[in-house]
């Protein structure tokens, strides 16, 4: 049996450090493992985004354990985090692209996080392809601030799937998209848990994606209730 991908025993975290109040989360468990697509939802402020960026190694653990990816993460230092986030697919409602890339360009740059794996002419092809998928090839040479909201996303989301990650978290991937954008976006992510066994985690508030996923999880005030 392989390892999850991602476990967690009583990962507990808060923002404040007055004792009176509840942690935002509560002594949460969880197992995921590879090739599994999961739905986390519940109500704004339970803590969903939080959870994803604490797996992504975006904040430190507190208190309880975390495993992501085969590496702890309480205690581990800086540079494990950093390697760690270099293995992830990132995908945020606020797409942050820089104000001075193309689309090309943020996909090459992207590569270049994972240059040892890629040949010259792969810059080329990746990019082309990836670009072509997300339905932007006649976009690649224009500026963030030139594309459309949906347009901006669906070049994060290449981004994020450029180096084919084994573990992608995607924060409403889709909440501001229209509905051919968001088609787009589900269908790639779908891809890459079906085709190459990915763990796909994605915040939704939307039921309809519900059944597209093997589980949905619910956190309500930093819970877990199902
Ligand atoms: N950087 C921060 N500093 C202090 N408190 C924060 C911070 N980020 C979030 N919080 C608080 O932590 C709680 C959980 O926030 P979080 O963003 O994880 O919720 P969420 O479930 O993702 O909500 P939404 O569905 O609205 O995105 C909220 O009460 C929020 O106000
Ligand atoms: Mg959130």
């Amino acid at each position: 049996m392989t390892p999850p991908r991602i476990a967690c025993q009583g990962l507990t975290f808060r923002y404040s450090d007055d004792p009176g109040l509840p942690p935002v989360l509560d002594a949460i468990d969880l197992g995921i493992d590879a090739g599994q697509f999961v739905i986390l939802t519940g109500p704004s402020g339970s803590g969903k985004s939080t959870l994803m960026t604490l797996i992504g190694g975006l904040r430190r653990v507190q208190a309880g354990t975390l495993s992501v990816l085969g590496d702890a993460l309480a205690g581990a230092p800086e540079r494990a985090l950093e390697a760690l986030r270099r293995r992830i697919g990132f995908i945020f409602q606020d797409h942050n692209l820089f104000d001075a890339l193309t689309p090309q360009e943020t996909l090459q740059l992207a590569m270049d996080l994972h240059a040892e794996r890629y040949r010259p002419q792969d810059y080329r092809q990746r990019p082309q392809a990836w670009l072509h998928r997300m339905g932007l090839e006649q976009r690649r040479d224009a500026l963030p601030r030139q594309l459309s909201t949906g347009q901006r996303q669906r070049v994060a989301v290449a981004r994020a799937m450029i180096n084919e990650p084994d573990l992608i978290l995607a924060d409403e991937p889709t909440a501001s998209l229209d509905p051919h954008s968001a088609e787009l976006v589900l269908q790639a992510l779908q891809e890459a848990v079906r085709e190459r066994g990915a763990t796909l985690l994605m915040i939704s508030h939307d039921p309809r994606q519900f059944a597209l996923a093997d589980r949905v999880i619910t956190l309500v005030d930093g819970r877990l209730v199902s």
